[in-house]
């Protein structure tokens, strides 16, 4: 799937690709239900936005398939402040940022956020589910 990924953005552009994302999650996880709001216009976004985007949209729901117990996920991209936001929230058993054991997936999200320009919040209570909040100014 990550493979796929330069051709569908650059073939189909942010949109088509993260519809065609979810379409394939929401096939895989039937028991998670998808709710997406996409807002913005292909021109709002650079190239390299659109790859962190679709990249840190998959790590977040990939972790969320794998930890989460989600029974819900809700995707946000959005023009909020002048600036481009990108929300992934859900509904599932949430975990301590503190404490918790961390992986490739949530550096790397923070990572490629930060290297095109923008920041990264990981907001998680345990019990209460997670948000992974990542906002770009527009330039
Ligand atoms: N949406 C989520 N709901 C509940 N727990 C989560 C969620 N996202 C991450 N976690 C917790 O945070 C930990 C670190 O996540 P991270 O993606 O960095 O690593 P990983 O998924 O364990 O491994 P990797 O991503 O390298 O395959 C996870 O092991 C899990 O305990
Ligand atoms: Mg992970």
């Amino acid at each position: 799937m990550a493979d796929l990924r330069p051709s569908i953005l650059d073939d189909l552009g942010i949109i088509a690709a993260m519809n065609w994302f979810c379409r394939e999650y929401q096939k895989t996880y039937s028991h998670i239900c998808v709710e997406k709001e996409i807002d913005v216009s292909e021109n709002d976004l650079s190239d390299s936005l659109k790859t962190a985007i679709f990249r840190v949209s998959q790590e977040a729901m990939n972790n969320i398939a794998k930890h989460g117990k989600a029974t819900v996920v809700t995707l946000t991209l959005q023009k909020e402040n002048g600036g481009i936001e990108l929300a992934i929230r859900d509904n599932g058993q949430g975990f301590d940022p503190n404490t918790v054991v961390k992986g490739l997936g949530l550096s790397t999200m923070r990572e490629r956020t930060e290297l095109s320009g923008g920041t990264c919040s990981i907001e998680s209570i345990k019990g209460a589910g997670t948000t992974i909040r990542c906002t770009w100014p527009l330039t």
